[in-house]
C-alpha cells in the first residue's frame, strides 16, 4: 500500500494556512518570474496526503536529498583503504558538532568490529596492582563529558608544497567535534595506582596496528578520558567501538580507539607512530618530535570551491570553522582582499576550549572577485600564521601540523578555487 494512500484533514488544514500566510512572498515570486508560483498557488502532494509512518525508520539518516553530504576520499592519496583516510564534508555542515555518519576516518589497519563482551582493558607497568577491566567495570565509574575536537596531524598536510585539493573537504576535513562520555583517564589510574616511578603512559589499541603511543603522565592526569559515547550514541565503529581515549587539543593520532592496554612507563617508547612518522621533518633535515598539540587554525567552509556562490551581488554569508589545542578561539578575522584588510567576524559560541568554533560573516558582497583567508587567535595570543611564515621556520619538507592560512579564490560567477598568494 503507498504511503500517501489516504488524505489527513490536518494536511489539507496546514496547507490552506501556509498558503495565505505567504502570500505577500508569492506575489514576488511571481513579479520575479514572470507568471505564479505553482509552489505557493497550489495546494502539494505533501500537504494532501500523509508522511510516513513513525515505525518507517527506526534509526534514520539524512533525508536522501542531502545525500551528497558524505565523507570522501581522495584515491590516489594512499595505496590501500584498509590504512587510510577520509574527510568530513566540513563545507556542508554548520553549527560545530559533527554527525557520527560522517566524521573522518583515520585507520591504519582498518575498522574492527569488537563486541562489548570481548572487550578488556589493561592497565599494567609501574602500578601498585596491574588491572583488567570489562566494559561493564568502565561503566560503574564516575563519568565526565565534554565537547572536544580530534584533529589528525596529517590534516591539510597535502597543502605544504602548494594548493593542492580544491575543497575545504579535502584541504581540512580531517577534522571532527563531537561530545563525549565517559571515564577520566585519572580515575582508573587511580584505581591502579602509579608508582612513583612512573612518568609516561604508552597507550594501543587492539587493531592489528594499534597504533602504539606515548603520552607524557602530566596529559594523562589532566583532561585525558576513556570515552564510550560520542553525540549521546555509542561510538561508531570506525571511531573505536565500544572505548577510545579523547586528548583534547592533542593531535588525533594520539586518541588511541578500540583501546586495550595502558602501561605505565619511565620514559617514552619511541614506537613507529613517534619516530618515523609523526615527526616534522624541517628545513635542515632533522626532525622534530613531540608536537602534540595542534595550533589554532581556521578555515572558510563556504563560500568554497565545493560552495560556490549561487546568487549574485548582495547578502552574503561567509562562514567557516576554527579550533585551537592550547584553549579556546577568541577572536576570528576574515579578509575578501587576500589578507590586506580584516573584518572581525561572529564567533557562534565564543569560549569553548579543545572545541571546534563556528563563526560567520554577514557580508554584502560587490559582486566583485575576492581572495577569502580567515585567521584565527586562541586565548594564549597565537596567531594563526600565513602558509608563507610557517614554511619560514617549517620548510616544505613537513607533512603533519600545517595550520597555515587557507586562501580561496571566488570569481565574479561566484566560482571557487583552492590557491596560494604571496
Ligand atoms: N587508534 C587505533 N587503534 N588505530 C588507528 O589506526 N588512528 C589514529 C587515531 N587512533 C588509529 C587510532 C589517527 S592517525 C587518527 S587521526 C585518529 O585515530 C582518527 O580518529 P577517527 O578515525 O575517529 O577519525
Ligand atoms: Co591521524
Amino acid at each position: 500500500m503507498s504511503k500517501f494512500a489516504t488524505t489527513s484533514r490536518r494536511g489539507v488544514l496546514r496547507a490552506g494556512l501556509a498558503a495565505g500566510a505567504l502570500l505577500p512572498a508569492a506575489s514576488l515570486s511571481a513579479r520575479a518570474q514572470g507568471g505564479p508560483d505553482p509552489l505557493i498557488t497550489q495546494v502539494q502532494d505533501w500537504a494532501r496526503y500523509t508522511g510516513a509512518g513513525v515505525d518507517e525508520t527506526p534509526y534514520g539518516l539524512p533525508i536522501r536529498f542531502e545525500s551528497g553530504v558524505i565523507r570522501r576520499n581522495v584515491p590516489w592519496l594512499t595505496a590501500d583503504p584498509i590504512s587510510s583516510i577520509n574527510f568530513t564534508p566540513i563545507h556542508a555542515l554548520d553549527g560545530t558538532i559533527t554527525p557520527a555518519g560522517c566524521a573522518f576516518e583515520r585507520h591504519h589497519s582498518g575498522a574492527i568490529e569488537l563486541a562489548k563482551p570481548d572487550y578488556r582493558l589493561m592497565i599494567n607497568g609501574l602500578v601498585d596492582s596491574p588491572l583488567v577491566f570489562t566494559y561493564a567495570d568502565l561503566e560503574r565509574f564516575p563519568r565526565h563529558s565534554g565537547v572536544y575536537f580530534c584533529e589528525c596531524a596529517a590534516n591539510s598536510g597535502m597543502e605544504w608544497a602548494g594548493a593542492q585539493l580544491n575543497g575545504s573537504q579535502f584541504t581540512h576535513g580531517m577534522i571532527h567535534n563531537m561530545e563525549y562520555v565517559g571515564v577520566p583517564l585519572k580515575t582508573l589510574l587511580a584505581e591502579a595506582g602509579i608508582r612513583p616511578e612512573g612518568k609516561w603512559l604508552y597507550v594501543e589499541g587492539a587493531d592489528a596496528s594499534s597504533n602504539g603511543r606515548s603520552i607524557p603522565l602530566e596529559k594523562a592526569l589532566d583532561d585525558c578520558m576513556v570515552a564510550f559515547k560520542a553525540n549521546g550514541e555509542a561510538l561508531r565503529m570506525e571511531h573505536g567501538y565500544p572505548a577510545r581515549l579523547v586528548v583534547p587539543g592533542w593531535e588525533g593520532n594520539l586518541w588511541i580507539k578500540w583501546l586495550r592496554r595502558i602501561e605505565v612507563t619511565s620514559g617514552p617508547v619511541e614506537s613507529r607512530e613517534e619516530t618515523s612518522k609523526y615527526t616534522d621533518t624541517l628545513d635542515n633535515g632533522i626532525s622534530r618530535k613531540w608536537t602534540w598539540v595542534m595550533d589554532a587554525k581556521s578555515v572558510i567552509t563556504a563560500p568554497s570551491p565545493q560552495v560556490p556562490v549561487r546568487h549574485g551581488k548582495g547578502p552574503l554569508v561567509i562562514t567557516g570553522l576554527a579550533w585551537s589545542g592550547r584553549g579556546a578561539i577568541t577572536r576570528v578575522d576574515v579578509s575578501t582582499d587576500g589578507g590586506r584588510n580584516w573584518r572581525t567576524a561572529r564567533l557562534a559560541a565564543p569560549g569553548q576550549r579543545m572545541a571546534v568554533t563556528r563563526f560567520w560573516l554577514d557580508y554584502h558582497w560587490d559582486g566583485e572577485e575576492m581572495l577569502l583567508q580567515s585567521r584565527a587567535m586562541d586565548e594564549t595570543g597565537y596567531v594563526q600564521p600565513t602558509k608563507d611564515a610557517l614554511r619560514q621556520i617549517r620548510g616544505e619538507n613537513s607533512v603533519y601540523h600545517n595550520n597555515g592560512i587557507q586562501t580561496w579564490w571566488v570569481r565574479k560567477d561566484g566560482s571557487a578555487e583552492n590557491v596560494e598568494i604571496s
